[in-house]
């Protein structure tokens, strides 16, 4: 027998306020027709004041931990992937850690942008995997709403909020994590950014992106990641039961499927209803994916994503 990571539980959080493309096409001159054409974007959730990163992240957390039928005192490993922390610090992960009750544990946040949650999830892994503990909270949680230049009418229709988390559990068997692909190309900075930041502008910063070019490399990427992590678990797309991709633009999902042969029945689609929530659209579409039946114990489920730095990676799951 193989000790595995396995999921143990999922959940998610969306913030109360959900905003649709007209509402937007009030406030930036767009209108429903080119969002949903271009990105297949209908609505996104936008955090109120007193929804934030951490407490997004908690309630999705304490959702996979009575999925899970665990307690909280039963976590060894917090590891939150987010871009927008609530604080520079200390980290989100121990704000949800304090939320939760968790008296000790290890905790910290992971920064790779909209690819956090599979920086994120490799990372709990091989902890689990190297003995660090038996049981870790894998957390996607963001809220770009604060970072958008909501003037900027080329991305502030793209984003929303949420959180996404997985309970892991180390576990001797068949199910679990089968293999994990992370890559980073820091040439690309420039094409997605933040205008701002602690150690330079002092201050938080906008959200900056050339979309075109980044759709270019985010196809090629993610095909490439794609066939590397079933070459990895020793799959083929043939195996595969459901891609629980990044949800940043219908047209990418589409184009990443067909390079690789796979239906699109088998794509999980939430981009429609949650835009691109970056590290945490992964967690969120997978828990979506399995509360609706679609996702069953024992499916072959390939996670993909791609975002600033660039960073991309993948992941290929027996649930
Ligand atoms: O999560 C990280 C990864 N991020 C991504 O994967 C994003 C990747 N990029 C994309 O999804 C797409 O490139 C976008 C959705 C951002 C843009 O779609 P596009 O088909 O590449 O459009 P474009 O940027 O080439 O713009 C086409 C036109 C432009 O007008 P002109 O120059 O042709 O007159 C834009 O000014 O659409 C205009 N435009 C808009 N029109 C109405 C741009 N944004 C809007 C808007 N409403 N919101």
């Amino acid at each position: 027998m193989t000790v595995r990571s396995v999921i143990a539980g999922v959940g998610s959080a969306l913030p109360r306020r959900r905003v649709d493309n007209a509402e937007l096409a009030k406030r930036v001159d767009t209108s429903d027709e080119w969002i949903v054409a271009r990105t297949g974007i209908r609505a996104r959730h936008i955090a109120e004041p007193d929804e934030t990163t951490a407490s997004l992240a908690t309630d999705a957390a304490r959702r996979a931990l009575s999925d899970a039928g665990m307690d909280a005192s039963e976590i060894h490993l917090i590891v939150l992937a987010t871009a927008t922390p609530d604080q520079t610090f200390p980290s989100s992960a121990t704000k949800v850690q304090a939320s939760l009750g968790i008296a000790d544990c290890v905790a910290f946040d992971v920064h790779a942008v909209c690819t956090g949650f599979l920086y994120a999830l490799t990372v709990a892994d091989s902890m689990l995997r190297a003995g660090s503990g038996r049981t870790a909270l894998v957390i996607g949680s963001e809220t770009f709403s604060r970072i958008l230049d909501w003037e900027d009418r080329t991305t502030c229709v793209l984003f929303g909020d949420g959180a996404g988390a997985l309970v892991l559990r180390s576990e001797d068997g068949e199910r679990g994590i089968l293999a994990t692909q992370l890559h980073a190309d820091g040439r690309h900075n420039d094409l997605l950014f933040v205008d701002g930041g602690p150690s330079t502008t002092g201050t938080v910063g906008k959200l900056r992106m050339k979309g075109r070019e980044v759709f270019r490399h985010a196809v090629v990427n993610l095909a490439e990641v794609l066939g590397e992590v079933l070459g990895a678990a020793g799959l083929t797309s043939d195996d595969v039961d459901w891609v629980v991709p990044h949800q940043a633009n219908a047209r990418i999902l589409e184009a990443t499927a067909r390079k690789l042969g796979l239906p699109p029945e088998k794509v999980i689609v939430t981009v429609d209803n949650h835009a691109n929530t970056s590290a945490a659209s992964v967690p969120l579409a997978l828990d979506v994916a399995v509360k609706d039946g679609r996702i069953k114990r024992g499916d072959v489920v390939v996670l993909e994503a791609m975002g600033g730095g660039f960073t991309w990676g993948a992941a290929a799951l027996r649930y």
